[in-house]
């Protein structure tokens, strides 16, 4: 047998180009992005991914000498895929931050991950109020449903609607949501006569619509979770509900700018609370629509892509500013450190990363569906400034 034989020159060369991919990693800085990019929740993954991606584009790909890599994962809103994973994520790709988690329960089986790793968890769509205190290293861009429940308990009773039943879908922020607007409609001297829970996986309203037909308040109040809305209205106008005069208000979860535009005219006038409309009147967010539709043929943005916009925001400005030594890549905790309490002006309009909670605190708006140059949108015609999410007070 012929021995080979290798020229000291050769092996270096080998050994130069085992060690190259190791420093080219030690400069990125690698977010791992869990969606639900197929399956019921996947319009929340694709206006997330597209937001995130925007905001690199805006943004560039290197941050404080670092070069930025996206890593994109489907769980199709499954819980045990989205932690699996977020494990394969921090243990094989060494990722500096977890970001994503489309449903409340993708967003609870991945924070013992974060904890144990000391890695970042942005939570961009989930909006169950305990979410960030499932996690020391929980961050929320997206809201919670108390945050946004309340506001429309306060403005229905002053608008002639007493009696209320509640609809929602029956899982995290279902239940926030029915007991967060229950809780401050019965304090404003309103009742809620009757709650009633849908599945959350492929629910079927028109029972429940009909029940509360029979039930006939004032106004039925609804929370179904992003991409459920379309169907949610249909089926309300379809059991002429708006005709025997029961109203229709909602959190902005159903009128949700993906799905509003092909709702129909039967949306009209339907009053919603939430923190984030494509109409909102701001420069920051007219600029930020354009791009979002130029970007994505069209595509319009909603409240889950502002979500994936300023948590892409809340990770640069932390890679930026977090405390490092020398060159070295910013530690989870240093990067954690660095996205409390940061303060700026969103699309959705000012917000900020509570220090104490981690979780977000913006203004919540009052707003009606009306038509725009042709097209249907949530109208803002009031607003709540700087609400805390008050399942944090309790
Ligand atoms: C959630 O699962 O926390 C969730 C999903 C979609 C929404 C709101 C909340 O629109």
């Amino acid at each position: 047998m012929k021995r080979r034989h290798f020229s000291a020159a050769a092996l270096a060369a080998v050994t130069f180009a085992a060690a190259l991919p190791a420093l080219a990693q030690d400069n990125t800085f690698k977010i791992g992005l869990i969606l639900p990019m197929t399956g019921q929740q996947a319009t929340t993954g694709r206006q997330i991914e597209a937001a995130a991606r925007l905001y690199m584009a805006q943004n560039g790909d290197t941050v404080a000498g670092k070069k930025i890599q996206l890593i994109v994962k489907d769980d199709t809103s499954l819980p045990d895929a989205t932690r699996r994973l977020a494990q394969e994520l921090v243990v094989n790709d060494k990722v500096n931050v977890l970001a994503g988690f489309g449903i409340t329960p993708s967003a609870l089986a991945t924070a013992p991950i974060a904890t144990q790793s000391k890695t970042p968890l942005v939570v961009m769509a989930a909006a169950t109020s305990s979410i960030t205190e499932a996690s020391p290293y929980v961050v929320r861009t997206s809201f919670t449903l108390p945050q946004v429940s309340v506001a429309l308990a306060d403005w229905a009773p002053k608008n002639g609607i007493k009696k209320v039943v509640t609809l929602v879908s029956d899982y995290g922020p279902g239940i926030d949501a029915e007991k967060y607007f229950k809780e401050r409609l019965t304090f404003n001297g309103g009742q809620v006569t009757e709650s009633l829970r849908v599945p959350m996986r492929n629910p079927d309203f028109a029972p429940f619509l009909q029940k509360v037909r029979d039930l006939k308040p004032d106004a039925l109040f609804v929370f179904v979770p992003s991409g459920a809305g379309a169907a949610v209205m249909k089926q309300f106008l379809e059991r002429g509900m708006d005709k025997a005069g029961i109203k229709l208000i909602a959190t902005g979860d159903v009128t949700d700018d993906d799905q509003l535009n092909d709702m129909g005219d039967g949306a009209l006038g339907v009053v919603t609370s939430h923190h984030y409309s494509a109409a909102h009147p701001s420069a920051l967010n007219k600029k930020f629509v354009a791009a979002f539709e130029k970007a994505n043929k069209g595509m319009r943005p909603n409240f889950m892509a502002v979500g994936g916009y300023d948590g892409m925001r809340v990770i640069y400005e932390a890679l930026r500013t977090a405390k490092t030594t020398g060159k070295a890549m910013p530690s989870g905790d240093a990067l954690l450190a660095a996205m409390k309490g940061q303060i700026f002006e969103s699309p959705r309009g000012k917000m900020f990363i509570d220090a104490q909670t981690r979780d977000v605190v913006q203004d919540v708006y009052l707003r009606k569906v009306e038509k725009k140059d042709g097209q249907l949108f949530n109208v803002e015609f009031d607003v709540i400034k700087d609400v805390k999410d008050p399942g944090k007070t309790k």
